[in-house]
């Protein structure tokens, strides 16, 4: 069975104020009526044999998570009691499940239009990682985001799937730039499919530290059946580093399936504007919103009227007291405001 990991990490300041740490991101119904979080899960149903998912997250967004977490019978939340980056996040659960599981890592964040698409990959990437590839989704690179990881296309290993001949986190703009030209890059898409003893004994090589210190962490904490708690003290002594430095930029047995999706990681303002639904002007509203010849203006209200006349590539965001309003360019820039920033 393959498992789902689901992980729900930080909070995010740059959908904000829709976005805030009260309730960030994962939890929000961004793109259409579910949360990102609950459609999530859905992607990963029983009845397509997933096995029950392993949600890990911290104290501060349990509340949600039982909330969203819906009927799925055997499902454990790992609680961490703090933030300690995704390479313990993932050895948390994979300490939790048996050595022969498979682990689909998704994290709850991200946008996927493509369901279908998904669920293919998913069982590509689950049959890679059953012959012990350590597998990435690869998105199609289409910009020079320096906020993604790289995955080289190396020898095919069959018709969908091929080897990684090189995983680079977070490439400068210089570096993406010429692996955009090159071609043969893609996006990392951060869902990763892992049998659960090959993950541990990369980890073991890469990073023996932090595979001890949350071994430490899982053997001392405890279980009230439904939720799992690590040992605090000796969680907090683990390393912080993200799966993709630690154990994906080392491993020799990287794999990639590429995957075309409709995969977005939601990362700002403009994409969640493509990601909706637009009319034929290229607008998207909520709430009480009237445009008068506007084009691709998105408008959220929460509340109060929204009333806009004569703008292009405009975003305005009502939440409450506050108000944002920005220029397409300028949403790169939202997570600097200070509001976002003292939220
Ligand atoms: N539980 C838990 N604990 N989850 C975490 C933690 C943590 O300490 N840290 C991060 N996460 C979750 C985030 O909430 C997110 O869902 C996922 O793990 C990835 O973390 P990000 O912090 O969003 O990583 P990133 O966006 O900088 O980079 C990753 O994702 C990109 C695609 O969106 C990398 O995998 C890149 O290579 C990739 O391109
Ligand atoms: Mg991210």
């Amino acid at each position: 069975k393959l498992v789902p990991v689901i992980l729900c990490g930080g909070s995010g300041t740059r959908l904000w104020p829709r976005s805030r740490a009260s309730k960030p991101k994962p939890f929000l119904p961004l793109v259409g009526e579910t949360t990102l979080f609950q459609a999530t899960l859905e992607r990963c149903p029983a009845t397509d044999g997933f096995g029950a998912p392993v949600v890990v997250t911290g104290t501060a967004h349990l509340e949600h998570v039982e909330e969203q977490l819906g009927d799925r019978p055997g499902a454990e939340i790992i609680v961490e009691p703090c933030a300690r980056n995704t390479a313990a996040a993932i050895a948390l659960a994979a300490l939790r499940l048996p050595e022969d599981a498979v682990m689909l890592v998704c994290p709850s964040d991200h946008y996927i239009g493509d369901a279908k698409a998904f669920a293919d990959a998913a069982c590509t990437a689950a049959d890679l990682a059953q012959q012990g590839w350590l597998v990435s989704f690869g998105i199609e690179a289409t910009a020079p985001e320096t906020g993604f990881g790289y995955l080289k296309r190396g020898e095919a290993i069959s018709d969908q799937a091929f080897r990684t001949a090189q995983f680079v986190e977070k490439p400068d703009l210089e570096r993406a730039k010429s692996f955009l030209a090159e071609g043969i890059y893609a996006w990392n898409g951060g869902i990763f499919a892992f049998r659960v003893g090959d993950f541990l004994k990369e980890l073991e090589a890469h990073r023996p530290q932090i595979l001890a210190a949350v071994r430490k962490a899982v053997e001392g904490g405890s279980s009230d059946g439904h939720r799992f708690h690590p040992d605090a003290a000796a969680f907090a002594a683990v390393e912080s580093e993200s799966v993709d430095y630690a154990v994906m930029e080392n491993t020799g047995r990287a794999a990639m399936v590429p995957a075309d999706m409709a995969w977005s990681d939601i990362g700002n303002w403009q994409a969640l504007h493509t990601a909706r639904d637009r009319d034929e002007l290229g607008n998207a509203t909520r709430g009480p919103v009237e445009l008068v010849d506007c084009r691709n203006v998105l408008v959220d209200s929460d509340g109060p009227r929204v009333s806009v006349i004569g703008l292009e590539d405009v975003y305005v965001v009502v939440d409450g007291d506050d108000i944002m309003i920005t220029t397409a360019a300028g949403a790169q820039k939202v997570g600097k405001l200070s509001g976002a920033v003292n939220q």
